[in-house]
């Protein structure tokens, strides 16, 4: 008897210990009794490597560690890592347990972890083309699905804040981060990022667990003047509230929770620590009101990269004026130091910490932290990686670009095809960055379950029929004289060239040119007289003009993904047929990466009435195995005022011998503006599912004040009058805004 009352008592004691302390009061209740510490505490965000056994991203506690941060920094976030679900399950149980359990008021971690094509931290998880790739599907529907998979891999473990979409329009080709974008086009990254977040942040399958996105990077980032990465970017005020602030304003209205800032300087301002960008225009013109992470270890940027302050103590004083919620320190503790100098000499007020602390930890409260900050094994078991893999090729095939066909693909059967390249037979090249480690996890360190495209090749076209050269650039007379033999043999040579895998500012290049020992194997290739096929796996388009021209066929495939070479594959052999486009203008020369040929204001002019060729493949592009006719473009009015609304319709015929899918593409030019406006700007897209020979009817509502507005320099928007252009699928039609209409 005694006995059982001692087991029953361990046994309440071991289960109070592991539950949560439910939190029910509201979150300024919790503030009012929270010490300046403990606040400031929430406001810092560590990297996990401070608390890991070797100091590395792999998951062994160092509880000691852990248990000094957490009691006597009272840290509120931690960040990164990578490992297995084992691994990721048993770390974050451990660490919450300490944070609910063993601190004063048990105020359960925030984990962050950069998920941005997939669960790309855990080493089963899914991992999908990156969303330079993504993009090229236009198709929201797509993102969602993968969005949603990402959630259901990354929830069970118990990170719920993902650093996850970059909203930043890929405008530099040469900016390393470049495949990390939805493309150059602001109204195709505003809606591939606000499907993403949508999807992202509503997964009723992981109930009652939530996650937040993050839209990143506040602003100006991805538009460097010379390329580099966080180097200074300069743009036009009206610009930048027409091309950048929108896929912004489209994630708060689709309910982004937290936002990441720009790690470089913008017009001269560091936007960590600029009041004009953080606060006026994001807190008080754009009315963002969730959390605002600083990037990694930014305000010591502001000290030693730009130079904007002479002290991190000045730094933090401006970072924290300009509205920095949670400062992602990752392993310094200056920050702490500072913020509690700063308070005590009056410069900082409690009324500000308490405005960031309260929307921390509102999102703690809004995540349902307070209540399962706990890992999940339900969740766990529920992953279904064998789905999900589906997910990932429908991903794949998706995003791969057909830029080039000269009736040489589909590859036929039975015809002896040599593979070579540095993407030929490595998982990596696929994975790319951002998969299990930052730069890309090594070649032993890839998923064991996944293939290499020459390993895809051979299930479908034979084992017999494909040939792996050993050779992957021409460097010497004697590689030369290697892959010459290898290419006797063959009828064909197919190319797996591009870029390694890089990662931020390790990707910085100075010339876009793919480098002359892959373009030497291609050369030689070419030479030989057999058809060479191209597929390019790159981050950013690298300029292969001359090569081009030479090559029978071209796919761009980007870093596809876990799935990719069976998606590369599939396409090949015409298992799928190719329906993506290229969300970027693919560059004719390193040194005219974006066809500007107007001036610098006027973006998007994919197309000029001039016959001067201004890129190598413009926006848009993407082949298939079948034709698409379109005809009968109609407009439903021809004259309205700015309040009315035009729908435009046109006919969308498969006139070939295949079912396929169509990118109907809308444009819409302002004839005449009061400032010069984009020749071509994207405004509307959808896919479209076509048998061979059947058509049909696709239509566009045009709102005005939704797609012919734009903002002047103070960021006033106005529909003007006038002529407007709309192109759909090389139709046009025109009509009148004219306001004295009623
Ligand atoms: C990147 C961010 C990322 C952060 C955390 C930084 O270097 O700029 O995009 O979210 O690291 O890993």
């Amino acid at each position: 008897m005694h006995k059982k009352l001692i087991l029953i008592l361990v046994l309440c004691f071991s289960l109070q210990l592991f539950a949560a302390k439910p939190f029910t009061a509201n979150v300024d209740s919790l503030l009012s009794v929270m010490t300046l510490d403990e606040k400031i505490g929430q406001m810092t965000q560590m990297c996990f490597s401070t608390i890991t056994l070797d100091g590395s991203k792999t998951l062994e506690l160092n509880v000691d560690n852990f248990r000094q941060l957490i009691q006597k920094q009272h840290i509120g976030s931690f960040l990164s890592g990578s490992d297995s679900y084992a691994k990721w399950f048993e770390f974050i149980t451990a660490v919450q347990k300490i944070a609910v359990t063993e601190t004063r008021l048990g105020i359960p971690l925030i984990i962050g972890i950069d998920h941005v094509h997939g669960a790309n931290y855990i080493s089963e998880g899914t991992i999908f083309p990156h969303n330079l790739m993504l993009a090229c599907s236009f198709d929201k529907s797509l993102l969602e699905k993968v969005a949603k998979v990402t959630a259901i891999e990354t929830a069970p473990v118990g990170l719920s804040w993902n650093f996850a979409p970059v909203l930043d329009v890929g405008r530099t080709p040469y900016w390393p981060r470049f495949y990390e974008t939805f493309g150059e086009d602001t109204h195709l990254v505003a809606e591939m990022g606000s499907a993403f977040i949508k999807a992202y942040q509503n997964v009723p399958e992981i109930a009652p667990y939530k996650l937040a996105a993050c839209a990143k990077h506040f602003i100006g980032y991805s538009d460097p003047k010379y390329g580099y990465d966080r180097s200074p970017s300069e743009i036009p005020m009206q610009t930048l509230h027409e091309i950048f602030v929108p896929p912004f304003r489209k994630a708060f209205d689709a309910g982004v929770k937290t936002l990441m800032v720009n790690s470089g300087e913008l017009n001269g301002e560091p936007v960590h620590g600029s009041k004009f960008f953080l606060d006026t225009l994001l807190r008080k013109h754009l009315g963002f009101d969730g959390v605002i992470v600083s990037d990694i270890k930014d305000i010591e940027r502001i000290v030693k990269m730009h130079h904007a302050a002479a002290t991190e103590k000045d730094a933090t004083l401006q970072a924290m004026n300009a509205g920095i919620d949670m400062y992602m320190a990752c392993n310094s503790f200056t920050f702490i130091q500072y913020v509690n100098e700063l308070l005590g000499e009056g410069k900082l007020s409690m009324a500000q910490i308490d405005a960031s602390v309260r929307r921390i930890l509102q999102l703690k409260k809004d995540l349902g932290l307070f209540e399962h900050p706990y890992p999940s094994k339900d969740l766990l078991r529920k992953v279904n990686s064998v789905d999900n893999r589906k997910v990932a090729l429908e991903a794949a095939e998706k995003s791969i670009v057909l830029l080039k066909n000269d009736n040489t693909l589909p590859l036929g059967k039975n015809k002896k095809i040599l593979l070579a390249g540095i993407g030929a037979n490595s998982k990596r090249m696929l994975n790319g960055p951002w998969s299990f480690d930052w730069l890309g996890a090594a070649e032993a360190d890839q998923p064991k379950t996944m293939l290499t495209l020459f390993e895809t090749m051979k299930n479908s076209f034979g084992e017999k029929n494909i040939f792996l050269s050993k050779t992957e650039r021409i460097v010497t007379a004697k590689d030369n004289k290697s892959f010459l033999k290898d290419t006797r043999k063959a009828d064909m040579i197919v190319l797996a060239i591009g870029e390694q895998p890089y990662s931020e500012f390790m990707g910085n290049i100075n010339d876009l040119t793919l480098d002359a020992d892959q373009l030497a194997l291609v050369d030689v290739a070419i030479a030989t007289k057999k058809p060479v096929i191209l597929v390019l796996m790159e981050g950013r388009p690298r300029v292969i003009t001359k090569q081009a021209a030479g090559a029978k066929a071209i796919l761009f495939a980007g870093y596809p993904g876990i799935e990719g070479a069976q998606a590369i594959t599939n396409i090949l052999s015409a298992n799928t047929n190719p329906s993506a486009r290229l969300a970027f203008s693919y560059p004719l020369a390193a040194g005219h990466t974006i066809p500007y040929n107007y001036k610098p204001s006027a973006y998007n002019i994919y197309w000029k009435p001039d016959t001067t060729l201004k890129w190598l493949y413009p926006f848009g592009h993407g082949l298939s195995y079948t034709q698409f006719e379109y005809s009968n473009l109609q407009l439903s009015d021809s004259i309205i005022n700015a309040a009315g609304k035009i729908i435009a319709t046109v006919k969308v015929k498969n006139t070939g011998k295949n079912a396929g899918t169509e990118t109907v593409l809308w444009y819409i030019q302002d004839e005449v503006g009061s400032i010069s406006r984009p020749i071509k700007a994207l405004k509307n897209f959808e896919k479209l599912n076509l048998k061979a020979d059947e058509e049909k009817m696709v239509s566009f509502e045009i709102i005005p004040s939704n797609h012919l507005s734009f903002p002047n320099k103070n960021a006033v928007i106005k529909v003007e009058n006038g002529y407007y252009k709309i192109d759909v699928g090389g139709l046009y039609a025109k009509f009148k805004i004219e306001n004295k209409l009623n």
